[in-house]
C-alpha cells in the first residue's frame, strides 16, 4: 500500500548542483516524500522498492561520514545498490582526469551519481556531460544542496514553518558551504537572520551583497545579546580544511562555543542546529538539553536524501 502516491512529483531540475535549483514546488515533493519515509521508517516499514536496479555512484574525495553513508544507506533503503571510493584514491580524477571525462564514464555505469569534491564548481562540471543526474555533495567551500534540504526540512518538523523565524548564525561563516546557502533560503522566507561570527569569520561581504535587499540579515557581536530572540541556532564547525595558513586556524581554535550558561536566556523551544561533524563548538553537555536538536537533523538527512534519489530516479 505504502508504495502508491509516492514519487509522483518531478522535479525542476536534472542535476542537484546548487541550493538556489530547488524551488517551492521542489522543495514541498522532497519533503512530502521524506515525510512519507520518516514515517514509514518509524513504523518499521524500511525497505523500499523506488531505487531496485539502480547503481549510485559515491564519489568522495574529501572526508564524509553523515552525507556519504546517508547517502548510501538511501540508496539502499530504496532497494538500490552503491559503487564508490571514499578517499577518492582509487580513482582517476587523481590521474588528472577531468571531472568532465569521469562524468561521462559513470553514466555508463551507474543511473545516479554524487561527488563530493575539494574544488568549488568541481559537480558543475561532472555533470556538464553527464547523461544520468548528479548530485553535489559539498564543492569546496561553495555549496551542498542536500545538507541544505536537510536543514530546511529539519527546521520545518522541528518548527512547524518555515516563514518568518528568527534564526541565529554562529560560527565560522565564512568557509561554511552550509550556513550561506541555508541563510538565501530562510531570507526568502521572510526569516530574520542574525550572523554572530568571531572576528575573521564572517560571510564574505560579496556573498552577503548578493543577497535579495529585501533579506534581513544583519551582523551582531556576541551569542548573548541575542539568544533570547532565537527561534533557532546554527552552529558550524571551524573548517580547518579551508585555511590556508594553519597558524590563522590555530589562533581562531576554541575562539567560540555554546555553553549551557549562553542558552539560560533562550526560548523554551529554541532548537541548536549543527551540520555536524562538531568539535569543540558545541560540548556534550548540550546534547541532554532539549534545544538539543542536532541528531534528529543528520537523521533526517536520509529520508530527504531517499526523497531526492526517490525523484531523480523516477524522471
Ligand atoms: C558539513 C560539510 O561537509 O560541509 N558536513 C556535513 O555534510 N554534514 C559541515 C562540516 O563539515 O563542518
Amino acid at each position: 500500500v505504502h508504495t502508491e502516491k509516492k514519487a509522483e512529483r518531478v522535479l525542476s531540475f536534472r542535476h542537484l548542483l546548487d541550493a538556489r535549483q530547488l524551488l517551492p514546488a521542489d522543495m514541498d515533493a522532497l519533503f512530502d516524500l521524506a515525510a512519507f519515509f520518516q514515517r514509514a521508517h518509524a513504523e518499521g516499514r524500511r525497505a523500499h522498492d523506488e531505487a531496485r536496479g539502480r547503481i549510485l555512484a559515491a564519489l568522495f574525495y574529501e572526508p564524509s561520514t553523515r552525507t556519504r553513508f546517508s547517502f548510501e544507506a538511501a540508496m539502499y533503503r530504496l532497494g538500490g545498490q552503491v559503487i564508490g571510493t571514499e578517499s577518492g584514491d582509487g580513482s582517476s580524477l587523481r590521474k588528472g582526469e577531468t571531472p568532465e571525462d569521469t562524468g561521462i564514464v559513470l553514466s555508463g555505469y551507474a543511473d545516479v551519481v554524487a561527488i563530493r569534491h575539494p574544488e568549488e564548481g568541481s559537480a558543475a562540471r561532472l555533470a556538464r556531460h553527464a547523461s544520468v543526474p548528479v548530485v553535489n555533495a559539498g564543492d569546496g567551500g561553495n555549496e551542498h544542496p542536500t545538507q541544505t534540504l536537510t536543514d530546511l526540512y529539519h527546521l520545518l518538523k522541528e518548527k512547524g514553518t518555515l516563514q518568518g523565524l528568527t534564526v541565529g548564525f554562529y560560527g565560522d561563516l565564512r568557509y561554511s558551504r552550509t550556513a550561506f546557502p541555508l541563510i538565501r533560503h530562510l531570507a526568502g522566507f521572510g526569516c530574520e537572520i542574525v550572523l554572530i561570527a568571531p572576528e575573521g569569520l564572517d560571510v564574505p561581504d560579496e556573498r552577503l551583497a548578493s543577497l535579495d535587499p529585501s533579506a534581513c540579515v544583519r551582523r551582531a557581536a556576541s551569542l548573548g545579546q541575542e539568544i533570547a530572540r532565537l527561534d533557532a541556532l546554527y552552529v558550524t564547525r571551524l573548517q580547518k580544511e579551508r585555511f590556508d595558513d594553519p597558524r590563522a586556524y590555530e589562533r581562531l581554535q576554541g575562539s567560540y562555543a555554546v555553553t549551557p550558561t549562553s542558552l539560560e536566556k533562550a526560548k523554551a523551544d529554541m532548537i541548536v542546529m549543527h551540520p555536524l561533524p562538531r568539535t569543540s563548538e558545541i560540548p556534550v553537555a548540550i546534547d541532554v538539553l532539549p534545544a538539543a536538536s542536532y541528531f534528529r537533523q543528520a537523521q533526517r538527512g536520509l529520508f530527504v536524501r531517499m526523497a531526492l534519489l526517490a525523484l531523480l530516479l523516477k524522471a
